[in-house]
């Protein structure tokens, strides 16, 4: 068990308290937190949200999301009940003028506390809760802005939050949440790349045949079509998560861990991506929307039923595409990714295919050219699988097989993998902002993606069906073998 450093005392003020973010991931990320003992018996998580509440009431709320959303076996009676104390309550209009003066009047009781201000709430309120949290005078050198995505729905909106929330705070004391960068593999990743020698001298064009990256969703639309339906997965997905996997994956080393080395070496990759043309839209992409089908064995709707019957939308449920870094490290290495909802398993891998060797001296049959591959999976099952080539054991001659150098996390480390919330609430009281985008990052993403949602808003034809517990469209498929390859499958 690793040693848990508390870390300093702090008030969190959580706007949008009643939210399905608060109930589903930040109560039970900070409950997991305090159970450890890190979190310092002298601070307050203060829900702030429009509906007046008592504060008994907010905190029967919080038992019961709790009790829904962490295991029963971690769900410890007292320290539940110790853990509910630490929580207050204030109503705040985030767009008005109400209620402002008693969360100051709140915040007054402990002035030197650490402060983190998380806006679990929607992106148009993020101008007006900060300008509210400056007027009121409630910004200091301890305190953080947490921004949740989507941090805008293109370039020039983005930019506006970032104008509204910069003029009251510094960029340092802003932290723009990406959780895949709070999950544990994903640092690994970090790891995996930057304190061994062996892969970081192989990861270049003359050893690299290309890269996959696949995110992959069982779950619909759930309860947030309304969102969903102005965003599509490339919004969704792509422009934050699978990007910023691929710079974790691309990037140069880092002069140090601290943030700003961090991000630059992303943003550099960020801006090596090559803009998707009109021209080259069709070759490198692939839309698609899932129809009704079956997942996990039970039949399904297609997104037009789950959006209430809808029959226009032509919001892409599933994107692929193969993406170019244009760098000398990368020349030549394609990048396919894929993400996509009601797709046949909940799975994010990163898989990188090594070149085939240049002759084989075994015989044909024998897979003597068979590529290594290198698997990092993210979830679920977290670990790193290196495939190589080994020989098939017996007196039938030389016949060989790919085999797993296999490294499973839950078999070698034994403990439960936190979730990403409960690390990257820690680093906004620490004031760690390694994991977390900065405003130059989040701007070149837009861009970038901007360009390619162009490209398909010109182009007449809708995304492609696919049927639900697929992944995803034919067309995707064809991408990737057009170019003599496949998309990776577990090997059994
Ligand atoms: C969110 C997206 O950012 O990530 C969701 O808005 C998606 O649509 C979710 O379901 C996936 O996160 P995870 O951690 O379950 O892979």
């Amino acid at each position: 068990m690793a040693t848990i450093i508390p870390v300093a005392s702090f008030d969190c003020v959580v706007f949008g308290a009643t939210g399905d973010l608060t109930t589903r991931k930040l109560l039970p990320a900070l409950y997991y937190r305090y159970k450890d003992g890190q979190i310092p018996g002298t601070s307050r998580i203060i829900g702030a949200s429009r509906s007046e509440m008592s504060v008994e009431a907010f905190r029967e709320r919080a038992r019961d999301a709790l009790k829904r959303f962490v295991p029963a076996r971690d769900l410890d009676e007292d320290k539940l009940g110790a853990f509910l104390d630490h929580l207050d309550y204030v109503a705040v209009d985030g767009a008005g003028d109400d209620g402002w003066e008693d969360l100051a009047a709140k915040l007054a009781e402990r002035p030197d506390q650490v402060r983190p201000y998380y806006l679990a709430t929607s992106p148009d309120l993020y101008g007006s809760i900060c300008r509210n949290l400056s007027v009121h005078g409630l910004i200091g050198e301890k305190s953080r802005v947490v921004l949740e995505k989507p941090i805008g729905k293109d370039l020039k909106s983005a930019r506006a939050i970032n104008d509204a929330v910069g003029e009251v705070f510094p960029e340092e004391q802003i932290f723009r949440i990406d959780h895949y960068l709070g999950k544990e593999t994903v640092q690994n990743l970090l790891a995996l790349r930057f304190a061994n020698t062996i892969f970081e001298r192989l990861w270049t064009a003359d050893v690299i045949d290309h890269v996959q990256i696949t995110v992959g969703e069982t779950v619909g639309v759930e309860g947030r079509a309304g969102y969903y339906d102005t965003s599509g997965a490339l919004r969704d997905m792509v422009q934050n998560h699978l990007l910023q996997l691929l710079c974790l994956m691309a990037m140069e080393s880092p002069l140090t861990l601290d943030a700003n080395s961090v991000r630059d070496e992303k943003l550099k990759v960020l801006r090596a991506l090559k803009p998707i043309t009109p021209n080259d839209v069709q070759a490198v992409t692939v839309r698609g929307q899932y129809a009704a089908g079956a997942v996990d064995g039970k039949p399904v709707e297609g997104y037009r039923a789950d959006l209430g019957g809808e029959t226009a939308s032509r919001t892409e449920t599933f994107v692929a595409l193969k993406l170019e870094v244009q760098s000398w490290r990368w020349a030549g290495v394609p990048f396919y990714i894929r993400t996509g909802k009601r797709l046949p398993q909940k799975l994010s891998e990163i898989v990188v295919q090594f070149r085939a060797s240049p002759f084989s001296i075994f015989p044909a049959e024998s897979f003597g050219r068979e590529p290594n591959r290198l698997v990092i999976r993210l979830q679920p099952e977290e670990g790193i699988k290196l495939e190589v080539m080994t020989k098939d054991p017996g007196p039938g001659g030389m016949r060989l097989r790919p085999t797993n150098l296999d490294i499973s996390f839950e078999e070698t480390f034994k403990q439960r993998y936190p979730d990403a919330y409960e690390r990257l609430l820690m680093d906004v009281v620490r004031g760690n902002a390694t994991l977390f985008m900065r405003r130059d990052e989040v701007e070149v993403a837009w861009a970038w993606a901007d360009s390619l949602l162009k490209a398909w808003a010109d182009r007449p034809e809708p995304p492609r069906s696919y049927p639900a517990g697929s992944w995803g469209p034919t067309a995707a498929i064809a991408l990737i073998e057009r170019d003599g390859r496949t998309w990776h499958e577990e090997m059994h």
